[in-house]
Order: C-alpha cells, then sequence, then structure tokens
C-alpha cells in the first residue's frame, strides 16, 4: 500500500480525520502511499481508523487533539516527525457550522467557537506545520478546507461565511510567504456534501436538502470520497506548479453564482 501511488513516500497530516471529508482523505492519502497522521477530538474513532489503514497494510498514527488548541497542534505535528520522519503534506480539514440563522440571531459564543475552530484552527495547524516543513529541506504542501461559503453569502450562518473567508485569506498569505521555498498551499471551496455536518445542518429537512441539491449543476450533493480526491491531487507531485488558488470542488454551484 505505501510502495506506490501519488503520495508515494510522503507523510501527511489530516486534521477532521474522525468523520465524514477528513476521514475519507485519510483512507485515501493512505491508499496513494502516504503514512497519515490523524487528528481530530474523537479518539475512539480516530483509533478505528488509523487501526483499519493498517490492517490493510498502510501507516496510520491516531493523534486525538483539538484544533483550537496550538499546543494540541504543536504535539500532532511532532509526532509525525517522530514517528514518521517528516512531514510532507497536510489536509487542514477540521471544521465548525451550525444551523442557518440571520446574523442578529445568531449569539458571540456561536461566533467565537466558529472562528476558532475555523480559522484559529487552521492558523494553529501552517504555524505549526510550516516549520517542520522548513526543517526538513524537502518543502511540502497544505490544503485548507474552505467552502463555497468562503466564496459568497450562501445562506450559511454569518460567522461560517466569514471564517470561510478568512481561510482563504491564511492561505493565499501564506502561499505568498512560502512560495520561494518549496511550501505550496492551496484550498478546497467545498460545495454541499454528505457527512455529519451536513446531516446536523439539514435537521432532517427534506425542503433544506432539496435547496442545497438544487445550487449545484449536477443536482446531487458530493460523497466526501470526492473531495478528498481533490486533497490527494493538491498534495501531490502533479499539482507542482499550482499555489495559492481556491479551487472549487462544488459540482459547479460555483459556475452559475
Ligand atoms: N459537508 C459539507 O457540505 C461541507 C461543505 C463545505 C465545506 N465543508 C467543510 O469540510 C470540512 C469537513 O467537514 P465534514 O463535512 O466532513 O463534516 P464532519 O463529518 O462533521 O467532520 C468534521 C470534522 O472536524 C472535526 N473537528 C471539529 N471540531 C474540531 C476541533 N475543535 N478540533 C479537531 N477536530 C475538530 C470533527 O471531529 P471531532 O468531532 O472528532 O473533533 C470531524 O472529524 C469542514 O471544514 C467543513 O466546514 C463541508
Amino acid at each position: 500500500m505505501t510502495g506506490q501511488g501519488l503520495l508515494a513516500g510522503k507523510v501527511a497530516m489530516i486534521t477532521g480525520a474522525s468523520s465524514g471529508i477528513g476521514a475519507a482523505a485519510a483512507r485515501l492519502f493512505a491508499a496513494e502511499g502516504a503514512a497519515v497522521v490523524l487528528m481530530a477530538r474523537r479518539k475512539d474513532r480516530l483509533e478505528a481508523l488509523a487501526g483499519e489503514i493498517s490492517a490493510a497494510g498502510g501507516r496510520a498514527l491516531a493523534v486525538p487533539g483539538d484544533v483550537t488548541s496550538g499546543g494540541d497542534v504543536r504535539r500532532t505535528v511532532e509526532a509525525a516527525v517522530e514517528r514518521f520522519g517528516g512531514l510532507d503534506a497536510a489536509f487542514n480539514n477540521a471544521g465548525y457550522a451550525t444551523v442557518e440563522q440571520s446574523l442578529h440571531q445568531t449569539d458571540d459564543e456561536v461566533f467565537d467557537r466558529t472562528i476558532d475552530v475555523n480559522v484559529r484552527g487552521v492558523w494553529n495547524c501552517l504555524r505549526h506545520q510550516v516549520p517542520a516543513m522548513l526543517d526538513s529541506g524537502r518543502g511540502g504542501s497544505v490544503v485548507n478546507t474552505s467552502s463555497v461559503a468562503g466564496r459568497y453569502a450562501t445562506g450559511a450562518s454569518a460567522p461560517y461565511v466569514a471564517a470561510k473567508h478568512a481561510v482563504l485569506g491564511l492561505t493565499r498569505a501564506a502561499a505568498a510567504d512560502y512560495g520561494q521555498k518549496g511550501i505550496r498551499v492551496n484550498a478546497l471551496v467545498v460545495g454541499s456534501t454528505r457527512t455529519e455536518m451536513m446531516e446536523q445542518v439539514l435537521e432532517g429537512s427534506a425542503a433544506l436538502e432539496e435547496v442545497f441539491v438544487a445550487s449545484q449543476i449536477q443536482k446531487r450533493m458530493a460523497a466526501p470520497r470526492e473531495v478528498a480526491e481533490a486533497a490527494v491531487w493538491l498534495c501531490s507531485e502533479r499539482s507542482s506548479f499550482v499555489t495559492g488558488v481556491a479551487m472549487p470542488v462544488d459540482g459547479g454551484c460555483g459556475a452559475q453564482a
């Protein structure tokens, strides 16, 4: 499993790996030859996934932690370096969203939590991943998960729209800072995808689901793996001249905005 593939020989850190897009990415990165270091808060899920990947012949390490904690993120990067000898790629994908509400009805707590997980989380990751990539002399590739809500006011909650716009800003700033140092930094502009987060946002509403589906040219939601495929490509050498981009994986949603 590790000798060949688009990511053969690479070490990749994936946040939000306990479910949805992150879990699909963990499986796919490993199948493409990467050693994967998995981070999220739910230890049992991470360990089960790491076990599944190892049983299939891959290399995986679960490091439970919270992306809002710089210390937890640093510990995860250190674990990657200690266990697998460095860090070549990162998929900073952990995120938090709430049900849609008007701005004036949204609590300060929701604003703080949404910014903390989505923005500070990516900030913490970049702050600790980049030094490891610079130290190795091998460079690296970082992919941050934004959203169509990072490009447009999609009707998602205002803090989430603001947070995912900020993820694109951090991505571009980091790409500019490290473009000449061998580190590429890109973002995925993700459209509606069938995950636990989506289930929570829909709250069982078939009408809301229809609205989400109708916004895509393809008239369906993505499967998590379809998003993970783009992250694999951006972390691979196949995308060697791609940096600072906000790459849509949105079923054509942005084409008709
Ligand atoms: N689904 C969509 O339609 C959609 C659309 C656009 C963008 N996105 C983005 O895609 C990313 C992945 O979401 P998903 O759809 O795959 O949802 P999901 O299945 O709910 O996954 C979210 C992941 O983030 C982790 N997470 C949340 N808070 C965390 C924290 N403080 N520290 C560490 N990990 C944390 C969760 O794990 P723990 O609970 O175990 O910590 C979980 O693994 C998010 O950034 C989301 O904003 C999703």
